[in-house]
């Protein structure tokens, strides 16, 4: 089992779909850690609830973003691992990061990339007037919300949605596709290879979900 840290800010639905999931001793996966850049992230005391240990160090107190990334570095390796997830942590990662954690860390977006880039998706996804939304899970680049796409969901979006109900119709199937893509990664059979995702899993259904 691959040894996966979860990265995140606040609420943590998602780190508590995947460590569900992980549950199963069957998953390829085992997290290992859960850890935040807010001491007083909600997620940690879920984490923690279901056994597994959570950490947290506050950017504020770092110089520059790379400083932090470091130190964030430095816990993961301390664990020995692995793979990461970021799920809700709402920091740019550094370049510096990226390059060390490449084809080893991915990440969960609210929108159906590669639209709606960055923050206040569903929002935008309103005033742009689009029928479909979603979520995707990619590869994190340096690029924001640039790297190559494991698995998405639609969802329609409807007359009278709000970005509040959006977001929950959003949430429901983030939640889906994140256990799944982190499951596909762990096993190795999607990895990013040359820039772009290389899949063998069977069938488009396999990541593919609406
Ligand atoms: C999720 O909707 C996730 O997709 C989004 O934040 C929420 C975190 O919720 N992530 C981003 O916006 C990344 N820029 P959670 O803490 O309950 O998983």
């Amino acid at each position: 089992r691959r040894r996966t840290a979860i990265l995140i800010s606040g609420r943590g639905s998602n780190m508590a779909a995947l460590l569900a999931a992980a549950a199963a001793p069957a998953f390829p996966a085992e997290i290992v850690l859960v850890f935040a850049n807010r001491t007083d992230a909600a997620g940690l005391d879920t984490a923690r609830a279901a056994g597994i240990e959570a950490a947290a160090l506050s950017h504020r107190a770092y110089p520059g973003r790379e400083d932090f990334d470091r130190a964030v570095d430095a816990e993961l390796r301390a664990r020995n691992v692995d793979l990461v997830c970021l799920a809700g942590f709402m920091r740019v990662v550094s370049p510096w990061f990226c390059e060390r954690w490449l084809g080893r860390m991915i990440s969960i977006h609210p929108a159906l990339l590669p639209s709606f880039k960055g923050l206040d998706t569903h929002a935008r996804a309103l005033d742009a007037g689009v029928k479909i939304h979603g979520a995707s899970v990619h590869f994190v680049v340096p690029e924001l919300d640039a790297g190559p796409i494991i698995a998405q969901a639609a969802v329609p979006v409807l007359e009278d949605d709000t970005p509040d109900s959006l977001a929950a119709r959003v949430l429901r199937q983030e939640h889906v596709i994140y256990p799944r893509a982190l499951q596909l990664v762990a096993s190795g059979r999607v990895r990013l290879e040359a820039g772009r995702t290389v899949s063998e899993a069977r069938t488009s259904a396999d990541v593919a979900l609406a």
